[in-house]
């Protein structure tokens, strides 16, 4: 078990800061008894995690199961105790609540990774104690295939990355490591995500890709497989504009055409009725 160095300073620096304010008083005379005894009755007061009073780090792994026993220390009377999951509370019975509560994780989980469980004093939230979980597994990768590419288009390879302690990373093309051209290639890391996107691509990039993760705990491979199809022939946009502009014309002439002898039907017609008429 490890301590965590930020949390057990910031417990330092609250007794510190506790006990600076026990001795600001002291210049002021008759009141300072009073003062000086208020805050050491609340900070008589601690709490433990399994005898230990720092905060601390439990490193465990998946599938382990885990028991904490948080204890309050000289205390004059009973103290009920609260236990929080980040920042919800955790339901306790009633006979594990006054003195010393217990907490299980069964089974702790991947996404119990970095959650801290801290026990609380319900009569002065401030005096708490916790314990961050360091759930460690080996480098899971997952991912899909990219849709066929183009020639000259870019493609994006996302291999997913889920480990704890990180991984080191590594692409390989047909099993042999990638030399990183710079303008070709193009790298980005997180702790969640190892991606490659290839630039402007060749049919020489068609091929098969392998993601590699290693960690102390072990190692995973994933394969990509990426294939570069022939550009397809594009349309040259001048000659879908022109023969648009044909048609168009073509219509037109052929309306004006009609159009005449529509009239000339229209005309006709009109007469009939009044020649009839007359
Ligand atoms: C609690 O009591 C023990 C012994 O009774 C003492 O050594 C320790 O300093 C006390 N802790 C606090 C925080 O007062
Ligand atoms: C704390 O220490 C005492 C004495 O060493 C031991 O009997 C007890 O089992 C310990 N408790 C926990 C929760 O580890
Ligand atoms: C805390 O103490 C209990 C009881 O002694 C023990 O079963 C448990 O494994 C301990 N937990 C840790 C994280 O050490
Ligand atoms: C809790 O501790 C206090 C102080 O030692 C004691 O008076 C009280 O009886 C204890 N209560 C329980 C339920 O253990
Ligand atoms: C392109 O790559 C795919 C996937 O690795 C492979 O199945 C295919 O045979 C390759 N095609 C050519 C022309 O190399």
């Amino acid at each position: 078990m490890q301590t965590e160095p930020q949390e057990t300073s910031r417990s330092h620096l609250n007794r510190s800061e506790m006990a600076q304010k026990s001795r600001l008083p002291a210049p002021y005379g008759v009141p300072v008894l009073a003062v000086l005894l208020l805050p050491c009755l609340v900070t008589g007061v601690e709490l433990a995690i399994n005898n230990s009073s720092d905060n601390q780090i439990l490193s465990t792994k998946p599938g382990r199961d885990e028991s904490l026993w948080c204890t309050v220390r000289n205390n004059s009377r009973a103290e009920e105790l609260r236990w929080y999951r980040g920042d919800g509370t955790v339901n306790l019975k009633d006979g594990n609540k006054i003195n010393t509560t217990n907490i299980c994780i069964l089974p702790v989980s991947k996404t119990d990774n970095g959650v801290s469980f801290t026990c609380k004093l319900v009569r002065n939230e401030s005096i708490q104690i916790s314990v961050t979980l360091d759930v460690q597994f080996p480098p899971l990768l997952t991912g899909e295939d990219p849709p066929p590419v183009e020639e000259k288009n870019d493609v994006k390879l996302t291999c997913n990355v889920n480990s704890n302690p990180q991984a080191e990373m590594v692409w390989y093309k047909d099993n042999s490591t990638l030399t990183l051209k710079k303008d070709h290639y193009q790298i980005y890391h997180t702790s969640e995500v190892f991606q490659l996107t290839i630039k402007k691509v060749e049919k020489s990039d068609n091929g098969t890709y392998t993601c590699e993760a290693k960690s102390v705990l072990g190692e995973m491979r994933k394969e990509f497989h990426l294939t570069v199809e022939d550009r397809k022939p594009v349309f040259p946009l001048e000659a879908i504009i022109a023969a648009i502009v044909v048609v168009l014309l073509t219509v037109i002439f052929g309306i004006v055409a009609r159009r005449e002898k529509i009239f000339k039907c229209f005309k006709k017609t009109k007469k009939t009725p009044s020649e009839t008429a007359l």
